[in-house]
């Protein structure tokens, strides 16, 4: 049997410089499978480290000067 298409799929998108957005039907979890409430249906969940709000993403990639690419970085 067919699956019904899911009518909100997530998905992550990695910003230039900055967060993974996230959107979608998400659960947020901590490692543990403890439920993080993200407030909101879009997060934005830091990739740089500096954050002081983690796993959210509180704009401080701009202070340290974070840089990452948004698709694959193929400079490795
Ligand atoms: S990506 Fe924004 S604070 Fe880390």
């Amino acid at each position: 049997m067919d699956e019904p298409p899911d009518a909100d799929p997530v998905t992550v998108t990695p910003c230039e410089n900055g967060p993974l957005l996230v959107r979608g039907a998400f659960r947020l979890t901590t490692q543990g499978g403890e439920e993080i409430e993200p407030g909101r249906r879009t997060v934005a969940l830091c990739r740089c480290g500096a954050s002081a709000v983690k796993p959210f993403c509180d704009g401080s990639h701009k202070a340290i000067g974070f840089t990452a690419p948004s698709g694959p970085d193929v400079s490795c």
